[in-house]
């Protein structure tokens, strides 16, 4: 997915990127954080990087966080390969001003902000899952699996974006990518009450299963 004109036009202005006021949350990688001046986006930046902090500092106080670079790293390149697919997150690829011991750059992904709660995320139309569904066999035919589970969020416009890049893994076969997918696919219906939501009334199970439909 691309930026919405407004995101991309504030982003190529060469803004200075200032974080560290609101977490949203973190993971096994990285922490999430609202931008403080502009609230439409966000900044993944590694685990126990210190907002607001210089090199020298950053060196004495945890050499971990050079571990978790280097998994957004990783993160980084996993997107490059699949940032024309519908369902991931437009990502600009910003240098926060501090470096390693070695001199790497420690780098930070902005994005939009999503709604990512589960009630947001049970209030997904028919339309917006059939959407998020064909998007997610487009992930499948590309040969990537999402590794965990569906780490997605709703963005303005209402479509759904994977939000954690670095969950997803490249497969050995096709497949697999599908397989692995599915049964992700399953677990969210399930998880935001979508499968009681279908089988409640026999009218929508036809949709259930378009909705289920494989390839
Ligand atoms: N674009 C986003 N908008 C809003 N919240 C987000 C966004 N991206 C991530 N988050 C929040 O931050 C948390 C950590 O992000 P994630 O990318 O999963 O990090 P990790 O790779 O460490 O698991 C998520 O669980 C989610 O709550
Ligand atoms: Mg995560």
């Amino acid at each position: 997915m691309d930026f919405s004109p407004e995101d991309r036009a504030w982003l190529d202005n060469d803004p200075d990127i200032k974080f560290g006021s609101k977490e949203l949350g973190s993971g096994g990688a990285g922490i999430v954080y609202e931008l403080d001046n502009n609230p439409d986006l966000v900044i993944k930046v590694p685990k126990r990087f210190i907002p607001y902090t210089d090199t020298e500092k950053m060196q004495d106080i945890d050499a971990r966080a050079n571990l978790f670079r280097v998994l957004l790293l990783k993160e980084i390149e996993t997107y490059n390969k699949l940032k024309k697919l519908k369902i991931i997150i437009p990502t600009r690829v910003v240098k926060l001003g501090v470096k390693t011991a070695d001199g790497e750059d420690y780098l930070g992904l902005v994005r939009p902000k999503l709604k990512t709660s589960l009630s947001d995320l049970m209030k997904l139309s028919d339309e917006q899952l059939l959407e998020f569904r064909e998007n997610l066999v487009e992930l499948s035919e590309a040969g990537y699996e999402v590794a965990g589970w569906l780490q997605v969020g709703v963005d303005r416009l209402g479509k759904v974006q994977i939000y954690d890049i670095g969950d997803i893994k490249h497969c050995e076969d096709k497949k697999s990518a599908y397989t692995g997918n599915d049964s992700k696919w399953y677990t969210f219906l399930y998880c935001t009450e979508k499968v009681k939501y279908f089988f409640s009334d026999p009218s929508r199970i036809k949709t259930f299963f378009k909705l289920y439909k494989l390839y």
